[in-house]
């Protein structure tokens, strides 16, 4: 029984609309990599991650496991003292399960990608929402430093910290549906060709060159125009937001891309230089459309937390003015789950209404 819910609108461009409610049935997508549907918590078995390395000269054992139970949310703050530990977040629950995309489950070194399978309209406009949730059963690192003379355990050390995040990604790249891009801090979307990322990215790379992350929870758009996307720096297109991610809760977010200067915008506006030359047009040089990103209160408000003005149709080459859209998604040596629960797209320019049709997510860790 086909699920995918064609709204039948009296406006042109709406063919493509369609509505996953929750991912009981997964007709019309693609599952590329570690990607399934699944449902809540079942995570596969954690291989073994104990090692010993030397930090500092110092012999030290370093554990990598899954926080399951929660267990580490109450135990004492110093034992829970390494740099980057949450104080708050989910662990897998099976009561009020919802079928979903699980994009990558809580493993070290995934990459998922799931796109829809038919190319849709998006130059005239887009409006697209979907509720998230990520970072249940994060990694928990804890390292405990062994006395070189005695061979003693010393003091340990603990943070639990998921990696590394989602994204929604437009593109044209010639593998089609079965695009996917590289694992770790590229997110499963860098090395996607003619993309455009809308990262939720939960670790920050700070430590790498040419990086713009920072150690916060925050959204940043990507791409590299016609060439393989990368999750650094020079791809960046205006500026990332700190917001909260990867709680294990349910976000609810709004992507919109729209073909005109969206005034009611321009207090969120934000730009940098790698956006110069996507903010005009190839023949009169002067047209340019709004991209905007809104999460949770900002979804209900209408008020985005970035916006950017753009030119989507000088930013990417798409064939016949059409794109494939979906979600990827990686982990590295850090890890956690990367859920999709539901998901609308609408590229008609006005879908406000439709929005109103989706039931309204409560944040809550189930
Ligand atoms: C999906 O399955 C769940 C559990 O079987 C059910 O509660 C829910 O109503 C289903 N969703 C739809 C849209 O039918
Ligand atoms: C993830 O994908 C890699 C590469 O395709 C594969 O080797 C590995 O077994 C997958 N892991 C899981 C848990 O499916
Ligand atoms: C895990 O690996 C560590 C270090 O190699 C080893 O000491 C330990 O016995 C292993 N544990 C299990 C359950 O295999
Ligand atoms: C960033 O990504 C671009 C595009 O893939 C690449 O050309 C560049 O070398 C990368 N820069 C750094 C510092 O990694
Ligand atoms: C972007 O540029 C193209 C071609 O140069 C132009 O036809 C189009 O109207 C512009 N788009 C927007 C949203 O202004």
């Amino acid at each position: 029984m086909k699920r995918v819910i064609l709204l039948l609108l009296a406006i042109p461009y709406c063919l493509s609309d369609f509505l996953y409610p929750d991912f009981n049935h997964t007709q019309g997508l693609a599952f590329n990599g570690n990607a399934t549907s699944s449902i809540c918590g079942k995570q596969p078995p954690l291989p073994n991650q104990s090692t010993i390395q030397f930090i500092n000269g110092y012999e030290t054992k370093v554990d990598i496991t899954r926080d399951m139970d929660g267990q580490s949310q109450s135990i004492s703050k110093d034992l829970l003292s390494a740099f980057g530990h949450r104080d708050a977040y989910g662990i897998s629950s099976n009561s009020k399960c919802v079928r979903r995309l699980r994009l990558t489950p809580s493993l070290h070194s995934q990459v998922g990608s799931v796109f829809y399978e038919r190319r849709v309209s998006v130059l005239k406009g887009f409006d697209t929402t979907f509720t998230f949730q990520m970072g249940l059963d994060q990694s928990k690192v804890c390292t405990q430093r062994i006395d070189p003379i005695t061979m003693e355990e010393q003091y340990k050390s603990c943070s639990v910290h998921g990696g590394d995040g989602f994204a929604f990604v437009i593109h044209a790249d010639e593998r089609g549906f079965d695009a996917i891009g590289k694992d770790g801090q590229q997110l499963g979307y860098g090395g996607i060709r003619n993309s455009l990322a809308i990262e939720f990215d939960s670790w920050g790379n700070v430590e790498l060159q040419g990086s713009d992350d920072l150690y916060q929870d925050h959204i940043a758009l990507h791409s590299a125009s016609t060439a393989a996307n990368s999750a650094n720096a020079s791809t960046m297109l205006g500026y990332w937001k700190p917001t909260e991610l990867a709680d294990g809760k349910r976000h609810r977010a709004r992507v919109q891309y729209l073909s005109y200067i969206e005034e009611k915008y321009f207090h969120q506006f934000s730009g940098n230089e790698n956006l110069v030359p996507y903010l005009k047009d190839n023949g009169e040089g002067r047209r340019v459309g709004t991209l905007a990103v809104f999460i949770d209160e900002g979804v209900q408000n209408s008020k985005p937390l970035i916006a950017i003005p753009l030119n989507l149709s000088v930013l990417l080459d798409l064939p016949q003015s059409l794109a494939y859209v979906g979600f990827t998604a990686s982990t590295g040596e850090r890890f956690q789950t990367h859920d999709i629960l539901d998901w609308h797209w609408c590229d008609n320019v006005d879908c406000q209404g439709d929005q109103d049709e989706i039931a309204r997510t409560e944040r809550g860790f189930d």
